[in-house]
């Protein structure tokens, strides 16, 4: 299983205008991007990956919107459709006395709360934050073995509270490459690295035994 926790600025609130996502929800549009990068394949969707926005701007914040890629349903990727997707979900006020997520469409539910909400999804999981300069991911062993979750920042990056949370949780610092990138690139990059691990591992356990040498 892998999670992408996105941190950011984005309203918490439905109160954004589906014509103007980036000017009137704090950079939903990120976010929104970053679902469609963390779950969506051409013509599919990775059911073994999760992806958590954490929404730190608006009236109703913070909170936290989680979708599951082995509940969700007909996720489009388009960005207006994961907008309109996401506009119900913050409508629903199932989470307002909830102690904990509440799921209100297939796969996708929410949460009053701020990073603490996420914990108790992450047990066993790998924690990483993906940060600019710090050891490039290529260089990391086991990153594709088990569970991991990887932290990152939207537009404005990871403020040093955050990161403090972060240290606390136990997450380790990898880089994606030289250039600072978007946030659902980075997103792009850390799956496609995990892809062709995961990929490379099939293949070797699909390999023959090799007869004994003579
Ligand atoms: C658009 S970037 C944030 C830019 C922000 N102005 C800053 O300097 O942090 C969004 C997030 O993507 C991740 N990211 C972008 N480029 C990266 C890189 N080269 N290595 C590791 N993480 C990166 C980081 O988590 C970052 O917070």
């Amino acid at each position: 299983m892998r999670r992408f926790v996105v941190v950011g600025i984005a309203t918490a609130s439905a109160e954004f205008l589906l014509d103007d996502i980036p000017g009137t929800s704090g950079r939903l549009d990120v976010g929104l991007r970053c679902i469609r990068a963390s779950l969506l394949v051409s013509h599919g969707l990775r059911r073994d990956a999760m992806v958590y926005l954490v929404l730190r701007g608006g009236p109703n914040a913070p909170r936290i919107l989680r979708i599951d890629g082995a509940a969700a349903r007909f996720l489009r990727p388009d960005e207006r459709s994961l907008a309109v997707l996401v506009k119900k979900v913050l409508a629903s006020d199932a989470d307002r006395t909830a102690a904990g997520f509440v799921e209100v469409k297939a796969g996708v539910a929410i949460a009053r709360g701020d990073l603490e909400r996420v914990v108790p999804d992450l047990a066993d999981a790998r924690r990483y934050v993906l940060e600019m300069g710090a050891p490039d991911l290529r260089d990391t062993p086991g990153l594709e073995e088990g569970n991991a979750a990887f932290f990152l920042g939207d537009s404005l990056g990871v403020d040093a509270p955050t990161r403090a949370q972060l240290t606390l949780l136990r997450c380790r610092a990898i880089g994606v490459g030289p250039i600072v990138v978007h946030a659902e690139d980075a997103i792009a990059i850390v799956s496609n690295e995990l892809d062709r691990r995961e990929a490379a591992r099939l293949t070797r356990s699909e390999l023959p035994a090799l007869p004994p040498q003579e």
